[in-house]
């Protein structure tokens, strides 16, 4: 007998059916599968074999031939068992085909007919529901997640034999719990707790407000890591669609927390400099999603940007234009989301004391010219904030007064925020934040007024601008409005945006800047 039973694979964070067809006839054991499958499906046919074992049925009995279709699309990994195994057993008329209509099947099995959870399952889920199916049988263990599908009835599985009785009609597997959602701020750190650096609390304020990348650099010790942990406290808490996304990600990553079974905070992500470019930017087969992607609504830390392989910091180059990262594979694109706020840290020179009026620094020019030339050009030009960190005086550590909060910070930008969403969703701009407005929509969202044009026409031909940071200048000149609730951007917000650009007086040393000044 023949029977077909659904499921899905993951391309990226797109689900695409997949039918699983079984075909049955009696005779000397025999278990062939087709279709494109992994080590990991074609092992399969050992668990399946076992967990039916358990429902009695003898597969030294039969001859099963397995089809996984559509054959061009590459199947791995081991949610696929269950969807096999059951369509094995509407194929011996152990459960009627007809309930298999309109179902996907999603686990894997143990030899003992355990379903155990998969990866992925909120992508798989809801990207059956968007395929059209209205019900799915998944782990028990995945339950949490699969309640954050909606449209679609999920039921949970503990084992092939409770599946098997479902199928048939006899007990009802358990709903699926719809899981509540309740965005939270990061906490942990606080912005109180860093004293002086104004000019770095703004930056990270600013880069909250607009999600614009920032590139810190400062002496050891003075405060880089500090700052960059606590950017994710000034964002306002993931809203659903947002957690939904995230979700997804870290779940195909493996990395969700089990006992949630949801990501509710923003992520922030340091990976240590000897990541390797996939590991960064994600890669595999299957692919796994890189930092970049895990980082996604969050933050993404580059902690000693300098020490990064060059071709991990090439392969960031166009994810972070484009706010994805495509994975090409031999029969598929894997497209994954990449958009974190971007936070760089580097020394000003290898010994890292260039400019330090305390310390001496023992570099040679030419080794700081070297140094610095790594860090200039294209990665450079996508970051539109860049700060040099003073030391800190010893009278601000030793002093009491606290500077603002992160909860009162977040406040602003959150009321930034909610002016861009707002104005993006009247005109129709697909940006959610200002950082990420195409060219043409700086046109119109982002214009200063004449004064303001005039003195960016003059920074860009005295500092030698691309037409990159051009763009990037009026991005951040916007945020600038913004949080000041300004309609118009005006001359004011065009100098600081330009003054937020230049790579002060560590590595341009004739644009000097100090950030130090409140
Ligand atoms: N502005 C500040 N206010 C309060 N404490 C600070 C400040 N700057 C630095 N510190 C203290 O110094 C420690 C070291 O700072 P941090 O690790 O952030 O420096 P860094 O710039 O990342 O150094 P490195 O280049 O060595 O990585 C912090 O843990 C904190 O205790
Ligand atoms: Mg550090």
């Amino acid at each position: 007998m023949l029977a077909t039973a659904h499921t899905t694979a993951l391309v990226g964070l797109d689900a695409r059916l997949v039918r699983v067809e079984v075909a049955c006839t009696r005779g000397p054991g025999w278990f062939e599968m087709v279709g494109l499958a992994d080590s990991a499906v074609r092992e399969s046919r050992v668990r399946v074999s076992a967990a039916l074992g358990q429902l009695g049925i003898l597969m030294a009995e039969h001859r099963i031939t397995v089809n996984l279709a559509p054959a061009d699309l590459r199947k791995s990994g081991t949610a696929f068992d269950l969807a096999i195994a059951v369509a094995t057993l509407a194929a011996l008329g152990k459960v009627p085909s007809a309930a298999l209509e309109g179902v996907v099947l999603l686990g894997e099995l143990s030899l003992t007919g355990a379903v155990r959870p998969v990866r992925g399952v909120l992508a798989h889920v809801s990207g059956a529901s968007a395929l059209g199916f209205r019900r799915a049988v998944v782990p028990r263990d995945n339950g949490r997640e699969a309640g954050l599908a909606r449209g679609i009835e999920t039921r949970l599985a503990d084992g092939i034999a409770a599946v098997q009785q479902h199928l048939a009609g006899d007990r009802m597997l358990d709903l699926a719990e719809p899981t509540s959602f309740a965005g939270m701020a990061v906490g942990g750190f606080d912005l109180a707790d860093v004293r002086g650096q104004y000019g770095a609390r703004r930056a990270l304020e600013i880069a909250a407000a607009g999600a614009h990348n920032l590139l810190l650099v400062g002496a050891p010790g003075g405060g880089k890591t500090m700052l960059a942990r606590r950017l994710p406290t000034l964002l306002p808490p993931l809203d659903f669609d947002e957690a939904l996304t995230v979700t997804k990600i870290h779940s195909i990553a493996g990395l969700l927390p089990a006992d949630r079974g949801l990501v509710e905070h923003r992520p922030f992500r340091s990976p240590h400099h000897t990541i390797s470019d996939a590991g960064l930017v994600g890669g595999g087969e299957p692919v796994r999603p890189g930092e970049i992607s895990l980082a996604h609504h969050g933050v993404l830390f580059l902690d000693e940007v300098l020490e990064f392989r060059r071709s991990a910091l090439e392969a960031l180059r166009q994810p972070l234009e484009d706010g994805q990262i495509v994975i090409a594979r031999v029969r598929s694109r894997a497209t994954l989301p990449a958009r974190p706020i971007v936070v760089a840290a580097a020394n000003p020179c290898p010994c890292g004391y260039a400019g330090d009026p305390l310390h001496r620094c023992g570099c040679s020019e030419e080794r700081v010219r070297a140094y610095r030339s790594r860090l200039s050009g294209p990665l450079l030009d996508r970051i539109d904030l860049h700060v040099s960190l003073p030391p800190v005086d010893v009278a601000s550590l030793a002093s009491r007064a606290f500077g603002e909060s992160s909860a009162l910070v977040r406040q602003r930008v959150t009321q930034a925020r909610a002016i861009q969403r707002a104005r993006h969703e009247a005109r129709e701009v697909a940006a959610r934040v200002n950082a990420e407005l195409s060219a043409k929509d700086i046109e119109a969202i982002a214009r200063p007024d004449a004064a303001g044009l005039r003195l960016i026409g003059s920074a860009v031909e005295r500092l030698g601008l691309s037409a990159r940071a051009y763009g990037k200048i009026l991005r951040v000149a916007r945020t600038l409005a913004d949080l000041e609730g300004a309609t118009a951007v005006g001359t004011t917000h065009v100098a600081e945006a330009v003054q937020a650009r230049i790579f002060d007086r560590h590595l341009q040393p004739t644009h000097a800047v100090s950030s130090s000044t409140p």
